[in-house]
């Protein structure tokens, strides 16, 4: 099986590899100076972390693991502090490193983790969901939640590599495959129309073979992006904003649920929602609407959110951009492929958008588990 790299330089160069069976590349990631790892796992990946462990301890090296909470439980600045533990207690240097292995939240608190120790160590991330190898693993994002919001405090800090190892989606649920395929779908819209293409011209049960071309195809056109976009605006001051296409309303949605639902199935009302709104302020074609609501659906998203609850998302969204001193601003497209960010000072235009994806009743998006919420 061919290894495909992709090269991000932002915040410091390195490499992403994509495939089958990676973990033999650690090493030559991990340099030479390196003689402690310690790999940061989610309870649920127990196994797979101890396997690393050990792989690790026959290469030579001293390896140990901390397993923390499964996903946002994990952001958590006590979860931080273990790790920081951890790491004194076995006499971690400069020239150690962390491997984080997981989704987004563990790169997140382990990238964290690497950024603040001896202000800043070596971290490699081994994603094992869609969402952390097209996304969260690439661009040095790190971070824990507090008590006012989420991601509010962290830092950029560059891995020293990425391993996208496939085999690791083996294993996932369906649903969180197709939750992170929401991101894959974004990273079409705002970049990639060969990403809508595959989508539109593949069944669903081929997008979702592991051993398959689309989904390795999908994977590697998300990451050439977000290489790219990362690479020419590392710290977001103007072109990475457009990663957050969807996320305005998504954020609120996740935020309405309690994070209970998939980051993915908010972000995927979200787009909807943002190509309604860009149907009236930039004049975005309705076939491109329509293909928002075709593709999405095709993969088991929502497309739709609870009419009656509005109010409670506009607040959100204003508080929202508040705690980031802005004014409401969104990422819209005026075609496939051409997005811009866009002040919105006139809020009704979001209500009217509001309308066009608003449903009756609650529902449940993709997965039974989903439906924790309380209501
Ligand atoms: N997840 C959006 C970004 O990395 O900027």
């Amino acid at each position: 099986m061919t290894v495909t790299r992709i090269d991000v330089d932002a915040g410091g160069s390195y490499p992403v590899l994509v495939g089958q069976g990676l973990l033999g590349q650690l090493p030559e990631l991990l340099g030479p100076r390196a003689e402690k790892v310690l790999v940061i796992h989610p309870r649920a990946l127990r196994t797979t972390g101890e396997t690393v462990r050990d792989d690790l301890r026959t290469l030579g090296l001293d390896a140990i693991v901390a397993e923390i909470p499964d996903a946002e439980e994990a952001k958590h600045i006590q979860v931080a502090a273990f790790c920081w533990q951890v790491l004194g207690q076995s006499d971690f240097t400069r020239t150690d490193a962390i491997i984080t292995l997981g989704g987004g939240a563990v790169s997140d608190l382990g990238g964290f983790v690497a950024a603040t120790w001896l202000r800043g160590i070596s971290v490699i991330h081994i994603p094992t969901t869609v969402l952390g190898m097209v996304d969260a693993s690439i661009g040095g994002k790190t971070g824990i939640n507090t008590a006012e919001g989420k991601n509010l405090v962290g830092s950029f800090h560059a891995p020293a590599g990425v391993l996208v190892d496939l085999d690791t989606l083996r294993t996932l649920p369906e649903h969180e495959l197709f939750t992170g395929l929401a991101e894959v779908v974004k990273t079409g819209f705002i970049a990639d129309p060969a990403i809508l293409d595959l989508v539109a011209e593949h069944s669903k049960a081929e997008i979702a073979e592991v051993d398959g071309p689309v989904l390795r195809e999908l994977i590697e056109r998300s990451i050439a992006v977000k290489a790219d976009v990362v690479s020419t605006d590392f710290k977001e001051s103007g072109r990475r904003e457009i990663l957050n296409y969807g996320h305005t309303l998504g954020h609120a949605i996740e935020h309405k649920e309690r994070y209970q639902w998939r980051h993915g199935a908010a972000v995927s009302v979200g787009m909807v929602f943002a190509a309604e709104v860009a149907a009236m302020v930039k004049n975005l074609p309705t076939e491109v609407v329509d293909l928002h609501r075709e593709l999405l659906s095709k993969l088991g998203l929502p497309t739709g959110y609870r009419a009656d609850v509005w109010p409670q998302l506009l607040e959100t969204m204003k508080r929202d951009k508040k705690a980031r001193g802005s004014m409401l601003r969104m990422v819209l497209l005026s075609d496939i492929a051409a997005p811009a960010t866009v002040e919105i000072p006139d809020v009704s235009i979001l209500h009217t958008a509001y309308q066009e994806i608003g449903e009756e009743s609650p529902r449940v998006p993709l997965g039974g588990d989903l439906g924790l919420r309380a209501k």
